[in-house]
């Protein structure tokens, strides 16, 4: 019986001496935090990370606490042994697979926050998320040091968050954004995706393909931003998605919103970023676009 080649680690004393072993080495570690259930999406960012770096940690942890009280915590796809096997597929050195008692002891109590960013977009409709999302990452990288973390860029408020954070907080990682992957037929790969019914990925299509007919229409001068926005919206809610939480465009850099007072710098590299709900399932996808003033 053919055995797993990566080593698996469940808490952080032995986390720290393999990765203090590692920087004795002089050898350059990286990490790729995830909740598992990986995707090819996933192993793009493994095989991204290993450009940059010797060794590779990937931590698959699924965080109680950047979930709603009605979003799908108990049910989110997981997958242990067929990630391992995803792993061990791409070389991965080392598994971080802590349980909720290693991240959350009993009696904790502190609270990691980022303000401004993760005002809008996704944390409009989703209280608490970004709280939940920039305390657990604070800990992995804590509790690891790795030299550099990959976040994938179809999270894009996400990886701007926690490039802040690192930086606010000296955090010595460096935060990269790994590229955006699409299944074959252009939809944003995602863990959530195994949700879609075949009825539901084909409405699912009409996201990536809105944003693309956004771009096209600003970029030509067709539509002003907000036509073409207006526009979208109502393409998404016609082709059958339930929810359009938000169709927005915003400065790449920070996610500030695009304003004519900054139109000296033209064209502005900005962002334009959705996310709507299809079925039961809310998708998020983002892709880059220049404004022209
Ligand atoms: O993007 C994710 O999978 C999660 O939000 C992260 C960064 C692993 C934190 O739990």
């Amino acid at each position: 019986m053919a055995t797993s080649s990566v080593k698996i680690i469940r808490n952080k004393k032995d986390l720290r001496a393999q990765v203090r072993e590692w920087h004795m080495a002089d050898l350059k570690v990286g990490m790729v935090p995830t909740m598992g259930a990986l995707h090819h999406g996933h192993l793009s960012l493994i095989r991204e990370i290993q450009k940059h770096v010797d060794k590779v940690v990937v931590s698959i942890f699924v965080n109680p606490k950047q979930f709603g009280p009605n979003e799908d915590f108990d049910k989110y796809p997981r997958s242990e042994t067929a990630d391992i096997k995803k792993l061990d597929e791409v070389d991965t050195d080392l598994l971080y697979a802590p349980d909720v008692g290693e991240i959350y002891p009993e009696g904790f109590l502190t609270n990691v926050s980022v303000a401004k960013i993760t005002e809008g977009l996704c944390a409009a409709k989703r209280p608490g998320h970004f709280d939940g999302v920039t305390t657990v990452v604070t800990k992995l990288l804590l509790q690891c040091l790795p030299d550099v973390a990959l976040f994938g860029e179809k999270d894009f408020q996400q990886y701007t968050v926690l490039k802040q954070l690192a930086n606010d907080l000296d955090i010595p990682t460096d935060v990269m954004c790994g590229k955006l992957i699409r299944d074959d037929d252009g939809l944003a790969t995602s863990s959530r995706n195994v949700y879609l019914s075949p009825e539901e990925r084909k409405t699912a299509l009409e996201i990536p393909k809105t944003l693309k007919q956004a771009i096209e229409d600003i970029e030509s001068g067709a539509l002003s931003m907000e036509e073409a926005l207006a526009k979208g919206t109502q393409h998404l809610l016609d082709s059958g998605c339930k929810e359009v939480q938000y169709l927005e465009i915003r400065q790449s850099d920070n996610l500030d919103p695009i304003t004519t007072t900054i139109a000296e710098t033209s064209p502005i590299l900005a962002r334009i970023l959705v996310a709507a709900v299809v079925g039961k399932t809310r998708l998020i996808d983002n892709m880059p676009i220049k404004i022209f003033f």
